[in-house]
C-alpha cells in the first residue's frame, strides 16, 4: 500500500509518496504565488492551493497502481485565516501566518483583554500571526466580508474539506488559532466571543491521524483512487515535520529552517510558558509541544540570494566561508517583523557592524548567524524553564546546506541529526495517513519504526564558544534599535 503526504507550504505544495515500509517512492512540488498588497501584509488564494495540489497529486500517482494509495495525510502551513460563505466559497484571500497588518488588534488582545486571561483560556497570547487577531482586523475593516462568514479554515483544512467534503481542524493546528483552548482540547467559548464568532462557524476536531472521511467519488474517479482512500486531518506543518523527523517523545528536538525558522519541543505534559515567550501547542501525536518561531528564516536566504545578490547559486555563494565565529557583522533576521521571543510586528531587519573590510561572504555568513541566533533566542527560554535537549533533527529547505548546519549546531552547542528524508511535513503528512490506516499502531510506534538518520553534525567546543561570545552580543542589538523600528512603521 502507498500513503500520500501533503506539505501545503507557503512557496508550494510538496507532495511525497510513501510506502508502507516508509520508503520514498516520489516527491512532486508545485509552486504557488504569495501576493504582498501592502508592506507587511502576505497573502494567498486558497483556489491556488488546491488547483497545484490536483496538478501534483496526478503527476505523484502517475505510474503506480493507483488502487494502492490507501490514505492521503497533511502539513500545512499554519494560522491562515481561511473564510467561506454559505456556499462555501472562499470570501476574500488568505491573510497569512508572516502577515502583521494586525498589530493593533494583538495589543488590543494582549493588553486590554490581557496576557492573564489569553493563557487561562488558550494556553498562549496574541501573535500577529495567530487567527484570531486576523478575524478581529476583518471585523474592523470588512465588516461585509466579516458578515457573511459561514465557515472558518486553516490551510490545510480547506484542503481537507476540498477533497471529502468535510470541514475538519486538528488540535496543533487548531492551536494556533487562538481560539483554541489547548489544555481542554476543544474551541473555547470565551476567544469565540472575544472574536464574534459562533461554534458553528468552526471546523469539526479530529486527531491528527484521525480518519476525516473518504476521498470525494468525483476525485476518485477523475485520477482512479480507491473509494476507500481515507484522508487524515493531519497537523500544522510543524507538528507534521517533527512526526517526519522522528521528534516525537521528552527530550527530543526539531528545528525546520523552512521560509519560517522554528525550534520544536516536544512535551507529554501541559505546561504553558507563563512568560509567553514561546507557543504552547498541541502536538500530532495527541501530547503538547513548545515552539519558537522565527518568521525569516530560508526566506532570509532567498531574498539575499536572490533579491540583493541577484543569484540563483546558493551553494557558490555559501562556499569557503569558513570564519564560522570570527565574523564581526551581525544581521537581524527581522525581514517580515518577528515573532518569539519578541512578538514584535514592527521588527525589521538589519545588517550592523559593517566596515570597509567586510566582504560578500561576511554578509552571507552574518545573514546565516542571524538567523541561528533568532533560534538559540527561543532556544534559551526553553532552557530557562528548565527544559533539557542533548541533540536535535534539522529539516526544511535550509536543512539542505551544510554550512548552515555547522551554523545551527555552533551557536546552540547541540548535535544536529539530519533525517534521511528531508521533506518533513510532507513526510509526517504520510506517516499519519499510514497511522490513520491502522498500519501502525500510534505516531510514536511509526516515528520509532522508519525514520532514520542519515548525518550527524556535532559541536566544535572551539566554534560553539566563539559563538557564545558572539551571541551576547547578537541579543542585545535588538533591544538598542526597537524604539527605532517602531518609528519607521511603514504603512
Ligand atoms: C508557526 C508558523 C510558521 C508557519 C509556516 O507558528 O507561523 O512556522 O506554520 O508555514
Amino acid at each position: 500500500m502507498y500513503y500520500i503526504g501533503i506539505d501545503l507550504g507557503t512557496s508550494a505544495v510538496k507532495m511525497l509518496l510513501m510506502n508502507e515500509n516508509g520508503g520514498i517512492e516520489k516527491i512532486v512540488s508545485k509552486e504557488y504565488p504569495i501576493y504582498y498588497p501592502k508592506p507587511g501584509w502576505s497573502e494567498q488564494n486558497p483556489e491556488d492551493w488546491y488547483t497545484q495540489t490536483k496538478m501534483g497529486l496526478g503527476e505523484l500517482i502517475s505510474g503506480i497502481e493507483k488502487k494502492e494509495v490507501a490514505g492521503i495525510g497533511f502539513g500545512g502551513q499554519m494560522h491562515g485565516l481561511v473564510v467561506l460563505d454559505e456556499n462555501d466559497e472562499v470570501i476574500r484571500p488568505t491573510i497569512l501566518w508572516n502577515d502583521s497588518r494586525t498589530a493593533e488588534e494583538t495589543v488590543h488582545l494582549n493588553k486590554v483583554i490581557g496576557e492573564d486571561k489569553l493563557l487561562e483560556y488558550t494556553g498562549n497570547i496574541a501573535f500577529a500571526g495567530f487567527t484570531a487577531p486576523k478575524l478581529l482586523w476583518m471585523r474592523k475593516h470588512e465588516p461585509e466580508n466579516f458578515k457573511r462568514i459561514a465557515r472558518i479554515m486553516l490551510p490545510k483544512d480547506y484542503i481537507v474539506y476540498k477533497l471529502t467534503g468535510i470541514h475538519s481542524a486538528d488540535p496543533s493546528d487548531a492551536s494556533g488559532t487562538l481560539f483554541y483552548d489547548v489544555e481542554n482540547k476543544c474551541w473555547s467559548e470565551k476567544m469565540m466571543d472575544i472574536c464574534g464568532i459562533k461554534e458553528e462557524q468552526l471546523p469539526t476536531l479530529y486527531e491528527s491521524y484521525e480518519v476525516v472521511g473518504t476521498l470525494k467519488e468525483e476525485l476518485c474517479a477523475e485520477f482512479g483512487l480507491s473509494k476507500d482512500l481515507k484522508v487524515v486531518a493531519g497537523a500544522g506543518d510543524n507538528a507534521a515535520a517533527a512526526v517526519g523527523t522522528g521528534t516525537v517523545g521528552e527530550g527530543s528536538c526539531n528545528v525546520s529552517l523552512g521560509t519560517s525558522g522554528t525550534i520544536f519541543i516536544p512535551s507529554s505534559e501541559y505546561k504553558a510558558d507563563r512568560n509567553s515567550a514561546l507557543h504552547f501547542f498541541a502536538h500530532a501525536d495527541g501530547n503538547y509541544h513548545l515552539m519558537g518561531v522565527v518568521l525569516s528564516a530560508a526566506s532570509c536566504n532567498k531574498w539575499w540570494m536572490e533579491d540583493i545578490l541577484m543569484t540563483t547559486d546558493f551553494a557558490g555563494e555559501q562556499e569557503n566561508i569558513s570564519n564560522l565565529g570570527r565574523n564581526q557583522v551581525y544581521f537581524l533576521p527581522y525581514l517580515m517583523g518577528e515573532r518569539s521571543p519578541h512578538n514584535d510586528p514592527d521588527a525589521r531587519g538589519a545588517f550592523i557592524g559593517l566596515t570597509m573590510e567586510t566582504s560578500r561572504k561576511d554578509m552571507t555568513l552574518a545573514m546565516m548567524e542571524g538567523v541561528a541566533f533568532a533560534l538559540r533566542d527561543s532556544y534559551e527560554v526553553a532552557k530557562s524553564l528548565g527544559i533539557k535537549v542533548e541533540k536535535t533533527k534539522m529539516c526544511g529547505g535550509g536543512a539542505k546546506s551544510h554550512l548552515w548546519r555547522k551554523i545551527l549546531s555552533n551557536v546552540l552547542n547541540l548535535k544536529v541529526e539530519i533525517p534521511e528524508v528531508e521533506e518533513g511535513p510532507a513526510m509526517g503528512g504520510a506517516m499519519l495517513a499510514a497511522v490513520g490506516c491502522g498500519k501502525y499502531d500510534s505516531v510514536e510506534d511509526i516515528a520509532k519504526s522508519i525514520v532514520k538518520v542519515k548525518e550527524t553534525v556535532e559541536p566544535d567546543p572551539e566554534i560553539a564558544l566563539l559563538y557564545d561570545e558572539k551571541y551576547k552580543i547578537f541579543r542585545n542589538i535588538y533591544p538598542s534599535v526597537k524604539d527605532l523600528f517602531k518609528t519607521m512603521r511603514l504603512g
